[in-house]
């Protein structure tokens, strides 16, 4: 049986620049997304570039049997799981009465539900391989976001759920980390349609590159929080000294879409 580190999300942006940090590992990869012609151009330029190993899985996770549906490649190719790491989200800005129910809970799928079911299904595979949980949260799951509400929360819990599988997890050969990206230049703000607040104006951008090797070298260090840049690790501390009802206003006039 192989081991392998699977990253989900890696046909572009933070996840593409992911799977080039683990690369560096010299341990095989699987990437997983929707669109298999750029997972498949991912891979063949790390398999230049790197002594690995690249499979891709074309498949969208927010589908009810998509866990399944990877459960079963895995087998069929007698692979196992020594690095998980949970990179695909998205979010969308705008009233929630507005972005329609379906497309939020298809955020709620996504950010929540599998990233839950892959955090917890291969943890005694992932210990036996010495290896570990990565899951890309954010800096919003450190506050609440009005105008792009669902997606602040799924942070939100990716970031409660995955400190706390760290704390389950600190005497056990296994590392788990929550790395939270600010704005980050990748495709997520033109699928959350971000261009109609003025959040992505303010905040300074980072690379996807960058934020990878902030990321990984957390991870790799065994920390359980990893903000990535320094002005968004300054974010937490602000906070704790701002009355939410302050944040929640600053917050929600950066991202209101009804101007
Ligand atoms: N960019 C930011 O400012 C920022 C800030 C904080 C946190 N983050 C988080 O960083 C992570 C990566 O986002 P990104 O910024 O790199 O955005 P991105 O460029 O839009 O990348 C998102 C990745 O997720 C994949 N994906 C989306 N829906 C999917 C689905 N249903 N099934 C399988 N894969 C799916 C996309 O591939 P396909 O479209 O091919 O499926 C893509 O590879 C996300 O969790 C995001 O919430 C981003």
């Amino acid at each position: 049986m192989t081991a392998i580190t699977i990253i989900t999300g890696a046909s572009g942006g933070i996840g593409e620049a992911l799977a080039y940090q683990f690369a560096g590992l010299g341990e095989d990869l699987l990437l997983v997304a929707r669109s298999g012609d750029k997972l498949q151009r991912v891979a063949d330029e790390i398999v230049k570039r790197h002594s690995c190993k690249v499979d891709v899985l074309e498949l969208d996770l927010s589908l009810l049997d998509a866990v399944g549906t990877l459960v079963s490649y895995l087998k069929e190719n007698d692979l196992s799981v020594k690095h998980m790491v949970n990179n695909a989200g998205f979010g969308l800005n705008g009233p929630m009465r507005e972005l329609g129910i379906e497309a939020q809970l298809n955020i709620v799928d996504l950010n929540v539900r599998v990233l839950t079911d892959l955090s917890i299904r291969f943890l005694d595979e992932i210990e036996a391989n010495g290896g570990g949980v990565m899951n890309v949260a954010s800096t919003v799951a450190f506050l609440a976001t009005p105008y792009m509400g669902v997606y602040g929360a799924s942070k939100a819990f990716v970031l409660s759920f995955t400190e706390a599988l760290a704390e389950e997890s600190k005497h056990r050969n296994i590392k788990v980390s929550a790395v939270c990206p600010g704005s980050t230049e990748t495709g997520f703000g033109e699928r959350a349609q971000m261009g109609r607040s003025d959040l992505f104006d303010y905040a300074p951008l980072m690379s996807a590159e960058a934020v990878a090797e902030i990321g990984f070298n957390g991870y790799m260090r065994g920390e359980t929080i990893v903000v990535t840049g320094t002005m968004n690790r300054l974010l937490p501390y602000m906070l704790r000294l701002t009355p939410k009802w302050l944040s929640r206003l600053v917050i929600g006039r950066l991202m209101n879409t009804e101007k």
